[in-house]
């Protein structure tokens, strides 16, 4: 077994980032956030699709401390959370319910053994349940009728919540879907050179694919680097609920596509495939979460195997530290500054957004040793 030392400044920045959320939970307690606005988060309804990282951070950071008044935050928010579901707020829940529960009600189940939260869990398995369309296998992203029949690379994150639930409640019928999924983004989304689309959409009543979308990236064949970082994380997850070895090799295949298309500097540009890649705004949530993913990835390969993927994510964890970080800017909320959200509507360019600073802190607990994450 590989021995590692955690690396000084990784230590460093995991007291960094305790103290940046003890500040900043004090401010907005158990709220739900997005994107930074002049440095400041501000809460948001608990539709918003990002609504479960603050409350998740919240509990990856009691973790660590015990700070049960962090604990105590991160439940009253999934208490609102759970509101969703008998208010209007129900419209504006889609396939993201795995971001906003697995985060939350199943990391809190994992963390406190609350009866509560695995009911929570439940619930949000069977919603993201009947977003499933059986004439195509797969998991229909969003509700509004101009997006009709789209199915997006990012749901990739969303399946644990299935495979959690499979096993926790001895359903195979939760796996059996997600497995259907990972299939159908096995066959349309991940490109021969292991590049990733973002979005197709498929007919609703055949399931037939009708075209490939560029979405939040560049175009159509452009590769979106968050896009690309949800599927170096969700295919060696789902690997490693499934152990089929198909989902391993395309995770290989797909991490070592993103590592091939980082600068020299690698915090990774919002798409892969703009003209050029060196001038455009940079996303350091796509780097975070490729992080947490390529260790996930190394974690699940014989000793040795996984070597250029663990030293890959311990290059974008020190750059993103280098670069990105706040901890000499009060002005900031975010843990991590230059991040991009949506370019193409020119929406949370080059600001902090949550999901970035929750893997960043995510990964950087997992070089410190930790080995049970909420997915
Ligand atoms: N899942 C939407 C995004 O990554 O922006």
């Amino acid at each position: 077994m590989t021995i590692r030392t955690t690396p000084d400044w990784a230590i460093a920045a995991q007291e960094q980032v305790e103290r940046k959320v003890m500040d900043l939970a004090e401010r907005v307690g158990g709220a739900f956030l997005h994107a930074s606005v002049q440095g400041r988060y501000h809460p948001l309804a608990s539709d918003v699709w990002t609504s479960g990282f603050w409350p998740g951070i919240l509990l990856q950071v009691y973790r660590r401390t015990e700070a049960t008044s962090l604990l105590k935050m991160a439940k009253a928010a999934e208490d609102e959370l759970e509101q969703a579901f008998v208010s209007d707020l129900l419209y504006g829940l889609h396939h993201d319910i795995g971001f906003q529960f697995q985060t939350t009600a199943v990391a809190r189940y994992k963390i406190a053994s609350d009866p509560i939260a695995r009911r929570r869990g439940l619930l949000a398995t069977s919603f993201l349940m009947s977003r499933f369309n059986p004439a195509g296998n797969f998991i229909e992203a969003w509700n509004t009728e101009d997006r009709r029949g789209m199915v997006i690379i990012d749901t990739m994150m969303n399946l644990p919540l299935l495979f959690w639930a499979a096993e926790e409640f001895k359903q195979p019928r939760f796996r059996n879907v997600a497995e259907a999924h990972a299939e159908t983004a096995v066959r349309y989304f991940v490109r021969e050179d292991g590049s990733t689309h973002h979005i197709i959409r498929f007919d609703q009543k055949t399931g037939a694919p009708i075209e490939a979308l560029g979405g939040q990236g560049y175009a159509p064949d452009s590769c979106w680097s968050r896009g690309q970082s949800w599927a170096v994380y969700g295919f060696p997850l789902a690997y490693r609920y499934t152990g089929v070895s198909a989902y391993l090799e395309v995770a290989k295949r797909i991490a070592d596509n993103f590592i091939a298309a980082l600068p020299p500097e690698y915090v990774p540009p919002w798409d892969f495939r703009v003209p050029d890649p060196s001038t455009a705004p940079r996303d350091s949530s796509a780097g975070a979460i490729a992080a947490s993913g390529l260790l996930e990835l190394a974690s699940l390969l014989p000793d040795g195997a996984g070597e250029q993927y663990y030293s890959a994510a311990v290059n974008l964890l020190q750059a993103l530290t280098t670069r990105c970080a706040t901890w000499e800017r009060p002005d900031q909320d975010g843990l991590l500054m230059h991040a991009t959200g949506k370019l193409p509507a020119n929406e949370n360019v080059d600001v902090s957004l949550i999901y970035g600073d929750f893997y960043y802190l995510e990964a950087l607990g997992k070089l410190a040793g930790l080995t049970e994450t909420c997915w």
